[in-house]
């Protein structure tokens, strides 16, 4: 098929690399340019496994172009997939939507010919359905075009295999004899052949999973963190605790490790505006409890700061190592990371903080200037006075307690990610802290 994926950021770049893979030839649309030229020279312009050797893979084959031009976009589409931001709104809960707004307003005026456009971004709910209202109405080909929602579930780190792999796939339609449908199994015909469960319903729904499903992960990171903090007052262990609960298969072990909480472009934002969409629905009782889900999260990160203060005695002129910046191993993303948001609140405290990752150093610099960054692990830990592990990297978990013990000033370490074996770390001779574990 010929399609179309507009907004070529996390998701939709990795969107239209896995859609040319399947085969279909595909048209990546965006704004910005400079980020159009790195994508149509085969470069992706974060990080992300393998995604590179895949853009770079299905450019060379002629199957993945990417343009700047709407016009281009509606002469060539069967099929679009939307796939741009709705971050949350400055001082306000609610996500914005106005990037959505502004697409449809630039694409449906273009659609002479029969089309369906698929919304993949996460959405407040009863989106989909205004925005497919608007787009019938300013495209002249009117009711040609139809609008489903195809919720996307990719994590970042794993985005290739989340898409080509899915654990299932959710389509939102006004009905389902909707020729949408039939597009959806075009699309992904080798995926469905594959036997991934396929829901097919309305819009409403299709835009509750996908929120659901966010909000039910917060809120399981954030009832182990805040169990953490009752082992934390009772001498229990939130790791062996987390495992013995895991073994149920009505609870299971993902999404069960405590630690600093979550962070990144999606958790955070989509709880709040879940919430806040309730609110506007009249339905705010009901997701009262993610205020709690949020501040027991948003708490880690002071209680980071306040175990790293307690080990130094004092932060004024500490020398803190910081391991990890990005929000989340695999990957270069550090918006909200509950790492960064760590080291800055060290650093504004009197500390003086160096931090290291193996991907994130360069949008960390962008985001947080201040910081003094270094390029190994030895470099930011060298003479530190504690050693703070705030995202588990491969690297950092394979760290090697004796090397390290050489290069810091004391042997303290903060593992703000229950990520280390405890008793190695001691045996060379560490103090080891974390959350909820003695
Ligand atoms: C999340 C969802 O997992 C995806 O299904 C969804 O498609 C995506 O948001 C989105 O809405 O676009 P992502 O933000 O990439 O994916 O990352 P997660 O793997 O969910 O991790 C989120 C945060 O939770 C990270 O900061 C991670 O460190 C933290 N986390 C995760 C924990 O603190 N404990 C855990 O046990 C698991």
């Amino acid at each position: 098929m010929r399609i179309v994926v507009l907004g070529v950021g996390y998701l939709g770049a990795t969107h239209a690399a896995c859609m040319a893979k399947l085969g279909h030839q595909v048209l990546g649309v965006d704004t910005d340019e400079s980020k159009l030229a790195q994508l149509s020279s085969g470069v992706v312009p974060f990080y992300e496994p393998h995604l590179n050797e895949l853009t770079a893979e299905m450019v060379a084959a002629g199957n993945l172009r990417f343009t700047s031009s709407y016009l281009e976009a509606a002469d060539f589409g069967d099929v679009y997939f939307i796939a741009v931001g709705t971050p949350q709104k400055k001082g306000e809960y609610a996500a914005d939507v106005s990037a959505l707004d502004s697409l449809i307003d630039t694409l449906a005026p273009l659609l002479t010919k029969p089309a369906i456009i698929f919304g993949k971004s996460t959405v407040p709910v009863g989106t989909a359905a205004r925005l497919r209202e608007r787009a019938r109405r300013l495209a002249p080909a009117g009711t040609g075009v139809e609008l489903a929602w195809n919720p996307e579930f990719l994590r970042e780190g794993h985005a290739i295999d989340d898409t080509l792999r899915p654990d299932r796939l959710v389509l939102g339609v006004v009905e389902a004899s909707d020729k949408a449908v039939d597009a959806a199994r075009q699309v992904y015909g080798s995926i469905l052949e594959s036997g991934v469960p396929f829901i097919i319903t309305d819009l409403a729904t299709a835009e509750l999973v996908k929120v659901s499903a966010n909000a039910f992960l917060a809120t399981k990171i954030s009832f182990i963190n805040a169990i953490a903090e009752v082992c934390d007052a009772s001498g229990g262990d939130v790791v062996q605790l987390a495992d013995a609960i895991g073994y149920d298969s009505r609870i299971g072990r993902a999404f069960l490790n405590a630690g600093l909480g979550f962070g990144g472009g999606c958790l955070p934002k989509d709880i709040r505006a879940f919430m806040a969409r309730a609110g506007e629905l009249g339905a705010d009782q009901a997701l009262t409890f993610l205020r709690e889900v949020d501040a027991i999260n948003m708490r880690r990160r002071s209680q980071m700061v306040e175990l790293a203060r307690d080990a130094c005695g004092s932060l004024l002129g500490a020398r803190v190592g910081v391991l990890g910046a990005a929000f989340k191993p695999d990957s270069d993303d550090v918006r909200d990371s509950p790492a960064l948001n760590v080291a800055g609140q060290l650093q504004l405290q009197g500390a003086a903080v160096t931090v290291y990752d193996p991907k994130a150093v360069e949008n960390s610099r962008r985001l947080f200037p201040t910081l003094a960054y270094a390029d190994s692990v030895e470099a930011a830990c060298s003479k530190a006075d504690v050693v703070l592990l705030l995202t588990e990297w491969d690297e950092f978990k394979e760290l090697d307690p004796h090397k390290l013990g050489r290069v810091v000033s004391r042997r303290l370490l903060l593992d703000g990610r229950n990520c280390v074996d405890p008793s190695v770390w001691r045996q060379a001779g560490w103090t080891y802290k974390s959350f909820g574990r003695v």
